[in-house]
């Protein structure tokens, strides 16, 4: 089957489902391209929960399509990979949660979106890369419990006083961009800014010009009047950046930006999910309706 045949049918059950296609910004190329949406973990959140669609295909990872869920149950969302999931997320179980709260009783916790429904359950608000410094301005609380990403949580943490307690996970693919690489591509192109994601370690975040989410990145390229970017993100980002930026030259931080989970998803995967209507993402009713509280109350911060 040719790919031009696998899109026109993709396209086909699409319709004939009442589908959406949701792509994350780090999706293989392919996808974005067919995608009806594309954009960060908090854009496709909204979107899944304001959609006519009665399914939901999330091209992302598995903790997205339960979001998905939890925010639209009346839904079906379709994971095309079920393999797909996330290290970070996976880095934080409900139990280890429940101790450190027990260890900082009263203490609010804010969980990054990169996290199980199972501990999103457990937490009083989650946040996005692109609003965690207004979800944790909007809490009275001078303390915080911050889990699972440490980095995102420490880059917030310098515009607060607030104390964090935060928990030692990070993005292995995040992690993998040293400090030494970003140094010696501003030496080569000085007429560069580096703009990077939050999830990167804190040696890299220092030596950004720009800090942000996926989405954030997009809105910044095309504001900025350098002719060259150095991008610190996953390597999916080029895709579009590229496309709405012909006359803008990117360069990659590192070839070990690319995340092994946000490949996997391939054209045929997405059709082999529209003909079996399989696999389903379903988050049970007694993890949904706490996990819903902490995501609604995230959506309900002035953005
Ligand atoms: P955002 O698109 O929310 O910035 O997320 C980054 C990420 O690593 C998702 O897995
Ligand atoms: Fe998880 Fe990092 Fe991959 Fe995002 S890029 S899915 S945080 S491993």
């Amino acid at each position: 089957m040719s790919l031009e045949s696998i899109k026109l049918e993709i396209r086909e059950l699409l319709a004939k489902r009442k589908g959406v296609l949701l792509a994350h910004n780090y999706m293989r190329d392919e996808v974005q391209e067919i995608a009806d949406i594309t954009g960060d973990s908090l854009a496709l959140s909204m979107e899944a929960a304001k959609t006519d669609a009665e399914v939901i295909v999330f091209c992302g990872v598995h903790f997205m399509a339960e979001s998905a869920s939890i925010l639209a149950p009346d839904k079906t969302v379709l994971l095309p990979r079920l393999d797909a999931g996330c290290p970070m997320a996976d880095m934080v179980t409900v139990e280890g949660l429940r101790e450190l709260k027990a260890k900082h009783p009263g203490v609010p916790v804010v969980t990054y979106v990169n996290s199980s429904a199972a501990v999103k359950a457990e937490s009083d608000i989650c946040c996005t890369s692109a609003n965690a410094m207004k979800v944790v301005q909007s809490l009275p609380d001078q303390e915080i419990i911050f889990v699972p990403d440490r980095n995102l949580g420490s880059y917030v943490a310098k515009f607060t006083s607030k104390k964090f307690h935060l928990w030692e996970g990070y993005c292995p693919t995040h992690e993998r961009l040293r400090p030494e690489a970003v140094q010696k591509l501003k030496e080569q192109y000085p007429d560069a800014p580096f703009v990077c994601h939050p999830e990167c370690n804190p040696t890299v975040v220092a030596l950004a010009d720009h800090v942000c989410s996926t989405t954030g990145m997009y809105d910044y390229v095309k504001k900025s009047s350098a002719k060259r970017i150095i991008i610190g993100t996953e390597a999916g980002i080029l895709f579009r950046l590229k496309r709405e930026n012909p006359d803008k030259e990117f360069i990659l931080a590192s070839p070990a930006l690319i995340c092994p989970n946000m490949k996997l998803t391939s054209l045929e995967d997405i059709l082999e999910a529209l003909q079996k209507m399989a696999p389903v993402v379903k988050v049970p009713e007694e993890i949904r309706v706490p996990a819903k509280r902490a995501l609604d109350r995230m959506l309900a911060v002035p953005r």
